[in-house]
């Protein structure tokens, strides 16, 4: 029998990559950063000189570029055509062509085929992290969660991931936000999803609460 499908979606800054592998990590399962995709794929576009919005241009590029994504918890690597890209994905000027990049149909369908063979391959199980994990790439997810924090908290916690200014990261996480509605929709708990908020509550807690929703199942 194969390991359990976990699937947290939730707008960023709620607390989803520490929750997932720490969760990963306790239920010896894999993990899979989905947003780390699109970002790879953005840092290929930007790479190759392509405008975001170029569509064709930008899925030819996607097409062509090797990704590579670890999945294990402990060692969650992204690579780009052969580089280590963790660093990259992560940095301004990738987090501000994503949205547009996560809009492409043709990258869409294209990384979603791909998130689908990993969970698949995935026997030990997998905790797959995103915003449309529900209600796309794995509807058939053992336990669903819908991630969320307040937005002020949000901001707190991912300026202090950067070391970046809380009031400039509260308007960068709103316009990503907004600009990610169009696709997904980030601010929506997902039908079937059961939703947490982690505003005040610890990492710790939150994991807890996911196990528990694991072993209680039917
Ligand atoms: O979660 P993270 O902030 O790393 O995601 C980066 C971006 O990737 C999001 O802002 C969104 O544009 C895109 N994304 C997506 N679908 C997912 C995961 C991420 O469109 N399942």
């Amino acid at each position: 029998k194969s390991g359990p499908v976990v699937a947290i979606d939730g707008p960023s800054g709620a607390g989803k990559s520490t929750v997932s592998k720490t969760l990963a990590t306790a239920i010896d399962a894999a993990y899979l950063d989905t947003g780390a995709m699109y970002r790879a794929a953005t840092l290929a576009v930007l790479k190759a000189g392509v405008e975001p919005t170029q569509a064709a241009q930008v899925t030819k590029t996607v097409k062509n570029a090797k990704l590579e994504f670890g999945t294990d918890p402990a060692d969650p690597f992204t690579r780009v055509d052969g580089e280590d890209a963790d660093a990259a994905i992560r940095g301004e000027e990738v987090t501000k062509a994503v949205s547009a990049v996560a809009g492409n149909k043709t990258v869409r369908r294209f990384l979603i085929e791909e998130q689908r063979r990993i969970i698949a391959e995935a026997k030990q199980g997998i905790v797959v992290e995103g915003r449309d994990i529900v209600e796309v790439v794995a509807p058939d997810a053992d336990v669903k969660v819908y991630l969320t924090a307040d937005p002020v908290e949000r901001a707190k916690r991912r300026a202090a991931e950067n070391g970046a200014d809380a009031d400039a990261t509260k308007k960068d996480l709103e316009r990503r936000d907004t600009a990610d509605s169009k696709t997904t929709k980030p601010l929506e708990a997902p039908e079937g999803a059961v939703v947490i908020d982690s505003t005040a509550l610890p990492i710790v807690e939150v994991v807890a609460k996911i196990l528990a929703l694991l072993n209680n199942r039917d």
